[in-house]
């Protein structure tokens, strides 16, 4: 068997309506760049891709101004009306090229402050692993539970095994891809990779990573963003 490759596929063809902008937050600027390069750059500098797909909306005005539109391993194809419908269309657009057994790193493009710490860690703790997983770091807030149409709380939830699923998630091709095309045929809600992997039966495998590795998702983000790029 061939030593599997490394593909990226980042989507990034949401909206981001909590930005309260007409701009989507992945072409915002932060420190002199847009954070879909940020996203990308992050992993490109750090590991050694054998290509990269970014799912962008199909009346996308703003991708022409990335620096990733002008690198020629980096491709671009439509994204879809959910997350999940982009990250599957990313993986169809390497179908020719991608084999069942190589790995994929689907990576939120709004988050720009992965450290390649993780990354690195990310990707040997799977390297022998049959399916993949993700980074995720532990809950660390008391958890509230409330009942549906109240702010009352009814129970305060054990934490100790809980986890925030973050990006990258690196899984099997070919796993990946049929287990979010069942999931999507099925009408199954899939937040993230890992969600539909387990749908599959599968048990994704998570690596610890940093809280900082934040998804820029209000307008106070960006500063939080700002300040954690300048210490790296
Ligand atoms: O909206 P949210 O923060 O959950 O989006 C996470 C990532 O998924 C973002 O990079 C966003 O651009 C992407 N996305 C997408 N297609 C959608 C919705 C979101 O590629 N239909």
């Amino acid at each position: 068997m061939t030593t599997p490759r490394l593909w990226l596929v980042i989507p990034a063809a949401g909206s981001g309506q909590r930005m309260h902008s007409s701009r989507p937050k992945q072409y915002q600027s932060l420190r002199g760049n847009l954070i879909l390069d940020l996203a990308i750059s992050r992993i490109t500098a750090t590991v050694t891709l054998a290509g990269c797909v970014v799912a962008i909306r199909p009346d996308d005005p703003w991708w022409g101004e990335t620096r990733a539109s002008k690198d020629d391993r980096i491709t671009c194809c439509t994204g879809g009306r959910e997350r999940a419908d982009s990250v599957l269309a990313g993986l169809q657009s390497l179908q020719a090229r991608a084999e069942e057994n190589d790995w994929v790193l689907v990576h939120d493009a709004a988050r720009p402050c992965l450290h390649p710490d993780d990354l690195n860690r990310l990707v040997s703790r799977l390297s022998d692993h049959g399916v993949g997983g993700l980074l995720a770091t532990p809950v660390a807030d008391t958890l509230k539970k409330t009942g549906a149409g109240t702010l009352d709380v009814q129970e305060t939830v054990d934490r100790s095994h809980l986890w925030r699923a973050l990006t990258p998630q690196m899984f099997r091709y070919g796993i990946l891809k049929t287990a979010l095309q069942a999931a999507l045929s099925a009408g199954r809600p899939v937040t993230d990779e890992a969600s539909a992997v387990e749908q599959s039966g599968y048990f994704p495998c998570i690596v610890e990573g940093r809280p900082d590795n934040i998804k820029i998702t209000v307008p106070a983000d960006l500063a939080l963003a700002d300040f954690l790029l300048s210490r790296f």
